[in-house]
């Protein structure tokens, strides 16, 4: 099979295409990896031209053997859709999870993309806690999230209720909340050090003044997580635009009830009693 024939890389590449029309993803802002199943690398391998070794700049032995595939480092989602062999590539790591190699892509230079210890990292833990499930990890610069980082306390807690209580599906589709990374410089082992802490425990996790972190099981859960929070932000934004005090919201019982009949589990340390 062509690679860009691939259902995953034809996945990945709508993704990244609806992300850029979402308006996330100014220049090279934003990066998107996908843990590739071994019958899809089956799929592909023909295409393969292995280049050299380079290390990962971080250690992620669970991952050792691996294929992603992933955005390269300055490269534009606009231009995604229109030259993948030069936007995107396939890598495999090696026996370690020290060091990688492009196996297809970026076909004019490059590498893949500065955060790739943040994805590397946030996979390998994603993969642990759910038993190999979860394959995408997604980061975006969502505008109105990114705006919240200006205005609300530095986090989980304060961030978490925010987001729950401007749209009735949050709880829902991420039980677990949202944790939060304080300023730090991106694009190193630090930052994902940090981040993937926050994924063992969260599918989402906010980088103060940059932007969002988000992993699913498939292209379609993640973008979906990403949209729900922005979109939820958006909201709280809206609110707070037209005055600092709500009028009324959604109480710490109402969202008992929702859990109840929506059979999830919502962690009491964010139904807190706010001071009046
Ligand atoms: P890359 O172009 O290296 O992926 O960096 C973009 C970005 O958003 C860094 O956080
Ligand atoms: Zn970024």
């Amino acid at each position: 099979m062509q690679f860009l024939e691939a259902e995953f890389v034809q996945g990945f590449i709508r993704m990244a295409n609806d992300g850029w029309e979402q308006g996330w993803h100014e220049r090279n802002g934003g990066n998107l990896s996908y843990r590739v199943k071994p019958e899809e690398v089956e799929e592909v391998r023909e295409s393969f031209v292995e280049k050299e070794w380079q290390s990962i700049g971080t250690t992620v032995p669970d991952l050792a053997g691996e294929f992603f595939l992933v955005t390269g480092s300055g490269k534009y989602f606009r231009n995604v859709i229109l030259k993948p062999e030069d936007s995107i590539c396939m890598i495999e790591l090696d026996n370690k999870g020290e060091n990688y190699r492009i196996v297809w892509g970026l076909v004019n230079g490059g590498r893949p993309t500065s955060e790739l210890p943040s994805h590397l990292m946030n996979h390998e833990v994603k993969k642990q806690v759910t038993n190999g499930k979860y394959r995408v990890v997604y980061h975006a610069h969502t505008t109105n999230l990114i705006a919240l980082t200006f205005v609300l306390p530095l986090n989980d807690e304060t961030f978490t209720r925010e987001l729950w209580e401007m749209a009735t599906e949050c709880p829902v589709v991420f039980p677990a909340g949202v944790g939060v990374v304080p300023w730090m410089v991106p694009g190193g082992r630090e930052i994902a050090v940090e981040t993937s802490k926050l994924m063992k425990e969260y599918d989402v996790a906010v980088w103060a003044h940059h932007g969002l972190f988000a992993t699913g099981e498939d292209f379609d859960l993640t973008f979906g997580l990403m949209h729900t929070v922005e979109k939820s932000a958006e909201i709280l934004v809206k609110m707070l635009s037209m005055q600092p005090q709500k009028r009324q919201t959604i109480t710490p019982d109402m969202f008992r009830n929702l859990a109840k009949d929506f059979k999830v589990i919502l962690p009491e340390k964010f139904l807190f009693e706010k001071e009046k």
